[in-house]
């Protein structure tokens, strides 16, 4: 199979799990128990040995495919949403071999429940929280830039009027927004998640 095609395919399946992943980081805007509610329920589709296993095949697939098209592209990318593409993707490789990376050892090296305060007890913590501010938000902003990119070479219709490339910035103001509010919700309206006792390995303590 093609490389780039094989690229999409993992693309779409991750994509899947990533919406339901980032609903459920913005529902911390109404409180860590909710946060906490949803990923148990939803971890009853994603958290079981055939499905976790083709979304990591996927992850594996998307990292080196990407980094492969990534090489091979990097000279020609003219135009904009062509350059957002290659370094949107070149991050989303890089924080996805870091974050699945962690989530893995703090499952079966740490023996730790991977949940709400797992994911965000550095970015609840300074000085880690330097680091995990731009980590993060760096992450969303890629997978929505990305989205906005491939939006911007792919399709043909204007909509309502608007052209393809501002239906491409309205993409990439919604990932901005959506960045605000989920570092919003995993920070308790800026204020700081306490994190408990077991987590705190995470954090030096
Ligand atoms: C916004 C900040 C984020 C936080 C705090 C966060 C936190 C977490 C946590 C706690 C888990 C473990 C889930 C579980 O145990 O059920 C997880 C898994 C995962 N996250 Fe994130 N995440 C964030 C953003 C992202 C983004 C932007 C992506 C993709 C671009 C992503 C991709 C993944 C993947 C692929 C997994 C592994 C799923 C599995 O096989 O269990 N995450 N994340």
């Amino acid at each position: 199979m093609q490389l780039k095609k094989l690229h999409y395919l993992s693309g779409l399946t991750i994509s899947l799990f990533i919406g339901l992943h980032l609903f459920n980081h913005f529902i911390s805007i109404f409180g860590i128990e909710q946060h906490i509610s949803l990923m148990d329920n939803l971890r009853l589709v994603y958290r079981n040995l055939l499905v976790e296993s083709i979304l990591l095949l996927a992850v594996a697939t998307q990292i080196f495919s990407g980094i492969k098209l990534f090489l091979s592209k990097r000279k020609q990318a003219g135009i904009f949403f062509e350059k957002l593409q290659l370094w949107t993707g070149l991050y989303l490789a890089f924080f996805l071999i870091i974050h699945v990376s962690a989530i893995m050892a703090g499952r079966f090296v740490l023996h730790l429940d991977t949940n709400i305060y797992f994911g965000v007890a550095g970015l609840n913590t300074f000085p880690f929280n330097l680091f995990f501010v731009p980590y993060y938000s760096l992450a969303i902003l890629s997978f929505f830039g990305h989205i906005a990119a491939i939006h911007a070479q792919k399709m043909k219709t204007t909509i309502l009027g608007i052209s393809i490339h501002q239906q491409s910035r309205i993409i990439l103001l919604l990932g901005t927004t959506l960045t605000l509010i989920i570092l919003y919700g995993l920070t308790n309206g800026f204020t700081g998640i306490e994190i408990p006792a077991a987590y705190k390995v995470m954090i030096g303590g």
